[in-house]
């Protein structure tokens, strides 16, 4: 179905964002493998996560899932232990979910049995070449459609050697699958980063008993995101966590509540872990007004809330490391571009184009209908600020973050703005659209 958003007079509010996409993935993968009951509150109850819940019970695993509100859940969940999964009588569908795509595999490459993994239209797109070579190098089989590049995948798991490895991309799935594959092998596993990516992976299995250091890079060294060491464990400690709330999604109010005239903004609770507050610092070059509170844990990833106003935005340059810790944020930067004054730049950023669609072709495609004068790059983009977007028919082709993206440039727009197929937020927002409203007084 198709959405109409106008801008309202006043956004105010405060609004508790969903539990992390990529934290809630981790800990039912992760308390999936460890010997005991895992609790997690604020777990995010969406499209992607579900799809890695019913990938883990398709292994063997028990769980339950109690819905607070839409996409907020409290999750508990039946460890198997690292040795107690079995094997799939079935297919094993992610749906749309590229997480689930990525570090499943390194679970499955160390277990006795063999299975496929699918997923939808869009997910059958993504590539997995970049993590068929390291866990072959690791001694399990993989293979896959289009010259073992595309989904289907299918895993025949075996005994697992320590490996040392550094990614092609900087990627925090290739990262963590070669990670959770390194749980099953013999000796340590070692991932050299060429950009540093987002060590949820790390701190949850540290949390867990697991024996993983971080190794900085060193300043007179060749160009590195610094390395990860593994030990393999004999066993994991259960989980007993609650997620911070998503900073990606917390993003769509951020930047709404930067470019608003008449806006107030307060996001409790929200992940700051630093591996993923690359908007917050380009918002604030921007000369946005944020405030973060002060900082908590929430077991080993840090958490404050956030309150924004409106504010004068000037375009800014974007690139290199900088990147990897706003790579899903990009859409809604670009929001926040369009109606700064001058000139933003964002290149280094290729990636958008694999993601749940070609995020920079359709981005651009989509903007511009909007009247944003918005240029594509090989590796992403550039704008001309200003604002004077006027409202028009807009799709996020299916991908849930440049839905809520386009969503919130119709909200900042003069007229009338259809975003089409609403339903795509549901991946990782089911209750978007209600908060959209909630805030907006008209
Ligand atoms: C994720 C890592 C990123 C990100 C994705 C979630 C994760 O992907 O874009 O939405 O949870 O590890 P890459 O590792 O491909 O950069």
């Amino acid at each position: 179905m198709a959405r109409t958003v106008r801008r309202p007079s006043r956004l105010q509010g405060t609004i508790h964002v969903p539990g992390d996409k990529s934290i809630s993935h981790r800990a039912a993968l992760l308390g999936a493998l460890a010997t005991g009951t895992t609790r997690v509150r604020h777990f995010l109850a969406a499209g992607d996560c579900l799809a890695t819940l019913s990938c883990l019970r398709a292994l063997g695993v028990e769980w339950q899932l109690t819905e607070e509100e839409p996409g907020v859940a409290t999750l508990e969940l039946a460890g198997a232990g690292l040795h107690g999964l079995r094997e799939p009588d079935d297919v094993l569908n992610v749906e749309n979910s590229g997480t689930t795509l990525r570090l499943l595999p390194g679970i499955l490459a160390g277990q006795p049995f063999t299975a496929v993994l699918t997923g939808d239209a869009s997910l059958r797109t993504r590539p997995v070449d970049r993590i068929i070579e390291p866990l072959r190098q690791m001694g399990a089989q993989l293979v896959a459609r289009d010259g073992d590049r595309l989904p289907p995948l299918t895993v025949r798991g075996g005994s697992l050697q320590g490996i040392r490895y550094r990614p092609p991309v900087a990627s925090a799935q290739v990262k963590s699958a070669v990670l959770l594959a390194g749980l099953f092998a013999e000796g340590e596993t070692v991932v050299e980063e060429p950009l540093a990516t987002r060590d949820h992976t790390e701190r949850m299995l540290r949390q867990m008993g697991a024996d993983v250091v971080r190794e900085e890079p060193t300043p007179d060294g060749p160009p590195s995101g610094g390395n990860v060491r593994l030990q393999p464990p004999k066993s994991l400690s259960p989980l007993d966590l609650k997620v911070p709330g998503d900073i990606s999604t917390a993003a769509f109010w951020l930047v709404a509540g930067a470019v608003h005239p008449e806006a107030e903004l307060t996001l409790p609770d929200v992940g700051i872990n630093p591996t993923r507050t690359g908007l917050l610092d380009v918002l604030s070059m921007m000369g946005a007004t944020i405030d973060i509170g002060e900082q908590r844990m929430a077991g080993e990833e840090p958490v404050a809330d956030i309150r924004i106003t409106s504010s004068r935005l000037q375009g800014v340059e974007v690139g290199g490391e900088l990147v990897p810790r706003l790579i899903d944020e990009l859409p809604a930067l670009a929001v926040a571009a369009a109606f700064a004054q001058g000139r933003t730049v964002v290149r280094d950023a290729a990636e958008m184009r694999v993601k749940e669609t070609d995020r920079i072709a359709v981005l651009t495609s989509q903007l511009r209908r909007l009247g944003v004068a918005i240029t594509e790059r090989p590796d992403g983009f550039e704008i001309e600020g200003g604002g004077g977007l006027r409202g028009a028919a807009v799709s996020g082709a299916g991908d849930h973050r440049l839905t809520m993206a386009l969503a919130i440039a119709g909200l900042l727009a003069e007229g009338e703005t259809v975003v089409e197929d609403d339903d795509a937020v549901m991946v990782s927002y089911p209750g978007f659209w209600s908060d959209l409203e909630q805030l907006s007084h008209h």
